[in-house]
């Protein structure tokens, strides 16, 4: 069947409604298309590059035709988005098209559909948020209905993406604590893929919410057709891929419907989290790309804004903070030109002093180990001309704490169960369902900010998994609301924040790596990508994340000499050379280094405030993968206006012998001529430094690398003439 459409072109003021039965939601390079006429099924009829009106597509080939937001109940062989039983007990849904909406702000367009049951006083509103200049788009529900008494909900997808049947990779992350975004990439077979989460509290650290699927082949980095999503939550999900007998890869995201029935009640509103999905032409690398274009303008806290080079304590003494120890950490770390300060756990407990088991949940200083209070503290930051920022764990508690023995109710647990108990065997979570956790989590941070308002960062932990299931404040016939309540707390707790101290910045930590994802980041400034700094596997996990989130969300730390997690040791400027691929940190104790690297440090600290913005603001061209085994990695970044470049190169394994690759670069502009020069060396090796290649060579023939010693590494700053 070949279909033709018609766009009515209608001047949309804040407000206006759609007329015509085909709807074409537009970014600047793709297109998706809806039909559907009034008191009908709205269908998805293409996804994919930009269409413009009048345009025909062909959807038989693309196979589509198909309800935009399947329901159970009617045709009920394919998995539905959504699935609901009736006040009277009916399970079924027949969602018909009533109107449609569409508003414009500066960015991007928002379309609402508006859908309803053809018997049964029940509505979903399905929503596309088009981001016009990063070509991301972002689906949502509004799900509500004015039936007698409640609705259960059983099923409630963000969004649905058909795409036709064929070879289909899917890339995505896995991991556990201290190797987490590991990338996974394979062919799709029929039956069900699902990519999942279950802890409830940290939804990044064994699998991601996010995916991208490479349609009719492999993945490549800068070719092929790629679409990418991530889901924006924070709590469990459930990514479902479903090659049926047929002709389709059916996508459906959500939240994680296990345990977590959700009863509606007349007029309330059940909003779901957004998928955001892309589509790009340039391979995962152009997924990449917009996703991090679109993160920096809307998705991240402070995106724009390049960020801070830190020093967090926690690897450097761990709970042995106290004041001369944080005193000369930030005069050496001063010295060494960083910029912010961070106390990482081991600061508070008055009754109960910090320690891995004890204190967690009295955020008040603890005297013995800070006599002067962090009150001085932030003046000595101040007075080395750093920032200062603080850990905290506000979600948390451990049994032996005052709080705990305040308030035992607010704890998520069992009346009739004795309690499972997290990290020291003694962690336990907060139950943020409860109004009066929340008031106290936005407590912990409006009281250390009220103090001190100079306290320019948090670094916010969430180390325990959500155990115990089961909540002290809900009713008995809302227990299964707690997964989901758990974080709508949580959101609203950071929305106050957010509105009380809009500068202030975030890290989202959670046992390292548990909270990248979107539906926390645009409160958070950067995620703590894992506990493990071991700079080879990083290069893996950096390499994983970064397919999703850009570089400067991405913390990435300096550490010592000889690795804690790993025991490996590596050149310090292996080390830096890796850390300054992200938003560059360190998480030592500072006069443990060498002369000779403490040197080194400050040279590349110089250095990366000059390449910093094309870092955390340029577009990412990933170039050797570490994961094909060839033994070396490498990675590049090029200003928007391509007139300035970083481009970085590891060595992951070391024989004798072993071929070098040549490197291809990518993302510059063929036709400027660009100066190199390698940064970060303790010798120049780089054979074209201080001279100038076109971008054309540079990306067709590429160059040669000595990268002959083990942990060799190169950092190649490259400058367009004039
Ligand atoms: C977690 C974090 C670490 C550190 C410790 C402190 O493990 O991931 O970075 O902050 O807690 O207890």
């Amino acid at each position: 069947m070949k279909r033709f459409f018609s766009f009515l072109c209608i001047s949309w003021a804040a407000f206006s409604t759609v007329m015509a039965d085909d709807y074409l939601i537009s970014t600047s390079r793709t297109s998706l298309l809806l039909s559907g006429n009034r008191g009908e099924k709205l269908l998805f009829q293409y996804y994919g590059g930009r269409i413009g009106s009048g345009q025909e597509v062909y959807n038989s080939e693309t196979g589509m035709n198909l309800p935009v937001y399947p329901e159970f109940g009617i045709d009920c062989v394919d998995e539905p988005a959504i699935q609901v039983t009736h006040a009277d007990g009916n399970m079924s849904l027949d969602l018909l098209l009533d109107r449609v909406e569409k508003s414009s702000g500066e960015d991007s367009d928002t379309w609402t559909f508006v859908l309803y049951d053809s018997v049964y006083p029940f509505g979903v509103n399905l929503c596309y948020r088009a981001y016009r200049a990063s070509d991301v788009i972002e689906t949502w529900a509004e799900i509500s209905h004015q039936e007698k008494k409640p609705v259960t909900l059983f099923r409630f997808a963000s969004g649905y993406i058909p795409v036709r049947y064929g070879e289909h990779w899917l890339s995505h992350l896995s991991g556990d604590w201290a190797r987490e975004s590991w990338l996974s990439e394979e062919r799709l077979l029929p039956g069900m893929k699902v990519i999942k989460n279950k802890d409830g509290v940290r939804n990044a650290q064994m699998a991601n919410p996010s995916f991208m699927l490479s349609i009719g082949g492999r993945p490549e980095e800068n070719t092929g057709t790629v679409l990418g999503g991530t889901l924006a939550w924070s709590g469990n999900y459930a990514l479902k891929f479903d090659i049926d007998y047929s002709r389709h890869t059916r996508i459906l995201a959500g939240i994680n419907e296990e345990a977590s029935q959700y009863t509606l009640m007349p007029k309330e509103r059940f909003v779901t989290p957004e998928l955001a999905f892309t589509y790009s032409t340039e391979g995962k690398g152009g997924v990449s790309r917009n996703f991090h274009r679109w993160a920096r303008s809307h998705k991240l806290a402070h995106g724009a804004q390049l960020r801070d080079i830190l020093l967090n304590s926690w690897e450097g003494v761990y709970f042995d903070v106290n004041q001369p120890v944080m005193e000369r950490m930030m005069q050496d770390f001063a010295a060494l030109g960083g910029e912010l300060f961070v106390m990482d756990d081991g600061w508070f407990g008055e009754k109960y002093p910090r320690s891995n088991s004890v204190g967690l949940g009295d955020w008040v200083v603890c005297k013995e180990r800070l006599p002067d209070g962090i009150a001085s503290l932030v003046r000595s930051a101040g007075a080395n001309g750093l920032k200062f920022g603080i850990w905290i764990e506000p979600e948390m508690a451990d049994d032996k704490s005052e709080l705990f023995e305040k308030h035992p109710d607010w704890v998520i647990g069992q009346k009739t169960r004795t309690l499972k108990k997290g990290r020291g065997d003694a962690q336990v979570v907060l139950d943020l369902s409860n109004p009066k956790v929340q008031d106290f989590v936005f407590g912990v941070v409006d009281g250390l900010m009220t103090e001190n308002p100079d306290i320019a960062y948090i670094k916010w932990d969430a180390n325990m998994t959500l155990v115990n299931y089961g909540s002290n404040y809900l009713p008995a016939d809302r227990q299964s609301h707690l997964y989901i309540d758990y974080h709508r707390g949580l959101l609203d707790v950071l929305r106050r924040i957010q509105q009380k101290y809009p500068d202030l910045q975030m890290q989202a930590c959670a046992s390292g790596g548990g909270r990248a994802n979107y539906g926390l980041l645009p409160y958070f400034t950067e995620f703590w990508v894992s506990d493990n700094t071991d700079a080879l596997q990083r290069i893996y996990m950096q390499w994983g994340i970064s397919h999703f989130f850009p570089a400067n969300a991405m913390a990435s730390h300096v550490s010592a000499g000889r690795n804690h997690q790993t025991g490996r040791a590596t050149p310090i400027k292996f080390r830096f050379d890796v850390a300054m691929s992200g938003r560059l940190g360190m998480e030592m104790q500072p006069k443990d280094m060498t002369e000779e690297e403490a040197a080194f440090a400050r040279k590349a600290i110089a250095v990366y405030k000059e390449i910093r913005p094309v870092v955390q603001q340029g577009d990412l061209y990933r170039l050797f993968s570490p994961y094909d085994g060839k033994g070396f990695a490498s990675l590049m970044y090029v200003a928007p206006d391509k007139g300035e470049g970083v481009f970085f190169a590891y060595k992951l394994e070391h024989f004798y012998g072993q071929p070098v690759p040549r490197f291809r670069l990518a993302g510059l502009d063929a036709g400027k001529r660009y100066r190199l020069e390698e940064i970060n060396q303790t010798e120049t090796r780089l054979p074209q430094h201080g001279k100038t290649v076109s971008g054309r060579y540079l990306m067709e023939e590429g160059i040669d690398i000595p990268m002959d010693a083990e942990y060799a590494s190169m950092v190649i700053r490259l400058t367009a003439e004039e």
